[in-house]
């Protein structure tokens, strides 16, 4: 079992299309029927909904979180042989248990400590902020944080700033970098994308997911993007991501160990994305 916390303070970046539409493609036959766990770790419910569910009469996160309920008691079925822990406002409430609580940031990785066997993978869709007991709760869990960076202006600062946050906590797990909402007809969108190749070299996914309309419509739709349309551009790019992150379970696939402080090496690597200058995107 691998768990895999999708996170960043930024909203709106594509932390829960990422989540939800990994999920999908992690499961679907075609990439070998994974076991998937997604967990929607954000109040504001948003993979719950991207799946079409709503929290049953099984609880939620929230129950889970505070020990009345167990995992496989709270999950849904989800479209794409997805299994779902749903959220919803009342996730909201845990902030004000967690004051009385002790060791209340590690409530979801000792509940999902019994399945280890019976899942691959566990994708915790984060909400939009790196403190707070929710974010901590997936980074207490998570063998990988993949911060997602939306490439446009001011995305790299945020990103930098987003990374110094995740080194800080207490929490040991492999940091990797997730580019999103990329247009390579922008100027911009290719220098970001540069950019983040400079400062993060090798933990940046080799894939970057491109803006596409049919990610928007799936999400409304409640279904992954695998399930509503496999043969689209989207469906083609999380097949990609899925490629590289199946690679993440081998112990070569590259940079393993988060260390606070260093600045991992490499460059640009990604031809069509470099525009050989260097902007004020670079802080
Ligand atoms: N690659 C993409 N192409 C097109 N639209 C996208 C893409 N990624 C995300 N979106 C859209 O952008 C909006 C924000 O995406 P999403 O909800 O995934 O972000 P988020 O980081 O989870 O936001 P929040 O911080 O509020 O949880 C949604 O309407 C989503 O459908
Ligand atoms: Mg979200």
């Amino acid at each position: 079992m691998h768990v895999l916390a999708f996170v960043n303070q930024k909203g709106g970046c594509g932390k829960t299309t990422a989540a939800v539409n990994l999920a999908g493609t992690l499961a679907s036959a075609r990439a070998g029927g994974a076991r998937v766990l997604l967990v929607d770790l954000d109040p504001q419910g948003h993979a719950t909904l991207a799946c079409g569910r709503a929290p049953g009469p099984g609880g939620s996160l929230l129950d889970v979180l505070r020990g009345s309920a167990t995992i496989p008691d709270a999950w849904l079925e989800a479209p794409g042989d997805l299994k779902l822990l749903p959220a919803g406002p009342e996730l909201a409430e845990f902030e004000d248990d967690a004051v009385r609580s002790l060791e209340p940031e590690r409530r979801l990785r000792d509940a999902l400590e019994p399945l280890r066997g019976q899942l691959d993978w566990v994708l915790l869709d984060c909400p939009p902020r790196v403190d707070g007991v929710l974010t901590a709760n997936a980074l207490a869990a998570a063998d990988t944080s993949v911060l997602v960076v939306e490439t446009s202006a001011f995305a790299l600062q945020g990103a930098v700033r987003a990374r110094e946050l995740l080194v800080d906590s207490p929490w040991e797990f492999d940091l990797r970098v997730l580019a999103t909402l990329f247009d390579p007809r922008t100027r911009i969108a290719r220098e970001v994308l540069v950019a983040l190749h400079a400062r993060f070299g090798p933990r940046l996914f080799e894939t970057a997911i491109r803006s596409h309309a049919r990610l928007r419509e799936a999400a409304a739709r409640g279904l992954p993007v695998e399930v509503l349309s496999p043969r689209s551009r989207a469906a083609a790019d999380f097949r990609a991501l899925t490629g590289e992150v199946s690679a993440l379970l081998r112990p070569d696939a590259g940079p393993r160990a988060l260390v606070p402080g260093a600045t991992p090496a490499g460059g640009p690597r990604r031809g069509p994305a470099s525009t050989g200058r260097r902007g004020s995107v670079i802080p």
